[in-house]
């Protein structure tokens, strides 16, 4: 996989970030080191896509933001209006169009490190964003590749968790491979990419999808996608499946607030769909645009 492109995988935050209660410059922003999050990663994250200087199904990543928390015995350090003045203030004085702002709670500090919850510590909030182009990503017209790992990750996958060390591992590991995103699997058959939900086409044109539980992050891309695929007549099947018959199918993708709807084009050495992306992810990638467009025009008419 020597040939492929090198993808561009690091971005820089935007200047202005937010951290307990505060707006200041990144450089200046600070944690403490007995945060639960640095020494545990006892915290939970979500990351939404920036469209138009709109955010992008910005209710179900807040509704899994809660559930998160609740699995994990936590409170929202705010309240929903106050996170979302939060997102909103970050997107307009960094100048976002398109990007991502990035969320952190954490279960807070206490002095010292101790394992079991700390009695009256405040979660820890922390939002930063940054610019990314994400509806003229180049990568959607070439496709991207994935490079197949063990999925060695705990058995929560579904909670948004910050501890993150299998999915850094896999990440890395696909990418010293040449590829964009791991596949990972486990007991034969594929959970999701290493920050990204996978999917694929069948000859006949319906998606696969793996059924949600607690293997996977339900992905609010995914959810998006499915309701466009539903609406516009794509059926949807919901089962197990193997690296090999991904491998093996019509067209691949990955969905995720950072990539959006991409076409994977090849898997550890093998071209999938004659290396192309096809036309049923392409379709879909157009008609998530064209929803979160229409999700912004009536959000920037919401706040005029
Ligand atoms: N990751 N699965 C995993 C393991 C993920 O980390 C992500 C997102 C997804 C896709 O979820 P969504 O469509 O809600 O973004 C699936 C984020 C983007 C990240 O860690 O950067």
């Amino acid at each position: 996989m020597s040939a492929e492109p090198q993808y561009k995988t690091a971005f820089a935050c935007a200047p202005l970030v937010y951290v307990n209660g505060e707006y200041l410059p990144a450089q200046d922003a600070k944690i403490s080191i007995f945060d639960r999050g640095f020494l545990l990663a006892d915290g939970v994250y979500e990351v939404t896509a920036v469209l138009h200087g709109q955010l992008i199904d910005y209710a179900p990543h807040i509704a899994r933001l809660k559930r998160s928390l609740k699995e994990l015995g936590m409170d929202m350090p705010c309240s929903e209006d106050e996170l979302q003045a939060i997102h909103r203030h970050l997107i307009e004085k960094n100048g976002i169009d398109e990007g991502l702002i990035y969320l952190q709670v954490t279960r807070g500090s206490e002095n010292g490190r101790n394992f079991p919850f700390p009695q009256d510590a405040k979660p820890s909030l922390v939002l930063f964003a940054q610019s990314v182009e994400l509806s003229e990503d180049p990568k959607a017209d070439t496709g991207v590749a994935l490079a197949s790992v063990p999925d060695i990750r705990w058995e929560r996958r579904d909670i948004k968790s910050v501890a993150l060390l299998a999915q850094v591992l896999a990440k890395q590991e696909a990418k010293s491979r040449g590829a964009f995103e791991a596949v990972m699997t486990q007991d034969g058959y594929v959970t999701e990419g290493g920050s990204s939900s996978l999917g694929f086409v069948k000859p006949d044109g319906g998606i696969v999808l793996r059924p949600l539980s607690n293997a996977i992050l339900p992905s609010i891309t995914r959810q998006a996608i499915t309701k466009l695929a539903e609406q516009t007549g794509v059926p949807i099947e919901e089962r197990l499946f193997t690296l090999d018959e991904m491998m093996n199918a019509a067209e691949v993708f990955m969905a995720s607030a950072t990539a959006l709807v991409m076409p994977v084009v090849m898997i550890d050495d093998q071209r999938i769909g004659g290396g192309q992306p096809g036309p049923v992810v392409r379709k879909l990638r157009a008609l998530y645009f064209e929803m979160a467009d229409q999700q912004a025009r009536e959000q920037s008419d919401a706040w005029s």
